[in-house]
């Protein structure tokens, strides 16, 4: 397993568009590696189906984005024929699929999913999410069973979040947009409010009179 602050190991695989060396593959990007349980499956298709149309956000973010499943290129290939039909997309497939299909990079990174197995008894990989920054470094994971299909909306609101808080001393709250208020951390002083946040602090009063809850404008 990796942990976020760790860096996401290097890896050679096969892809459904040749092979890659990840950190190569990702260069100077942030990068989203996700996997899914096994192509020719419903909400798999419409999950890849959606971020394919999700692509310009991503790209617009500086975010690579690369999938895997444990079936063969020529599968990926195949079934990306059907995301294409079924989700109205046309063009090129704007990213890779890892055919991961020795299960060897799923065991190592723990994408697999225990209560999901194929027909012939193989256990599949759950839907992870590893969200890599320019340092090469784990700054998300999420885990969802085979019976969960992800929101990639939310997963655009993360990388909002994640590339403004690397940036500047604020975490984002419950719910957080792109427009709305950021909280400043806790490790900032209040005598670093004028050099850091220039726009002014809102400090909440609150009963038990600690001013902890600090919001500001998000930097730009
Ligand atoms: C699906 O993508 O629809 C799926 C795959 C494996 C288990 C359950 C659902």
């Amino acid at each position: 397993m990796v942990n976020l602050g760790d860096v996401f190991p290097d890896f050679e695989a096969e892809t459904n568009k040749g092979p890659i060396k990840f950190h190569q593959f990702l260069g100077d990007s942030w990068g989203i590696l996700f996997s899914h349980p096994a192509d020719y499956t419903p909400v798999c298709t419409t999950e890849l189906g959606r971020v394919a149309q999700l692509a310009p956000k991503f790209a617009e973010r500086n975010v690579k984005m690369i999938a895997l499943s444990i079936d063969s290129p020529e599968s990926h290939n195949g079934w990306i024929k059907d995301i294409q039909s079924y989700c109205s997309l046309k063009g090129d497939f704007p990213f890779p699929i890892i055919a991961d299909d020795k299960r060897e990079l799923a065991v190592k990174f723990g994408m697999l999913d225990p209560d999901e197995v194929n027909a012939q008894g193989i256990v599949l990989t759950c839907r992870a999410v590893f969200i890599i920054g320019p340092d090469k470094k784990l700054k998300l994971s999420l885990l969802y069973p085979a019976t969960t299909g992800r929101n990639f909306d939310e997963i655009l609101r993360v990388i909002d979040s994640l590339q403004l808080t690397a940036k500047y001393k604020v975490a984002t709250p419950v719910d957080w947009q792109s427009w709305s208020k950021v909280m400043v951390v806790p490790s900032v002083k209040p005598e670093e409010f004028k050099t850091l946040f220039p726009q002014g602090v809102e400090v909440a009063k609150v009963p038990s009179g600690k001013g902890y809850i600090r919001k500001t404008d998000a930097p730009k």
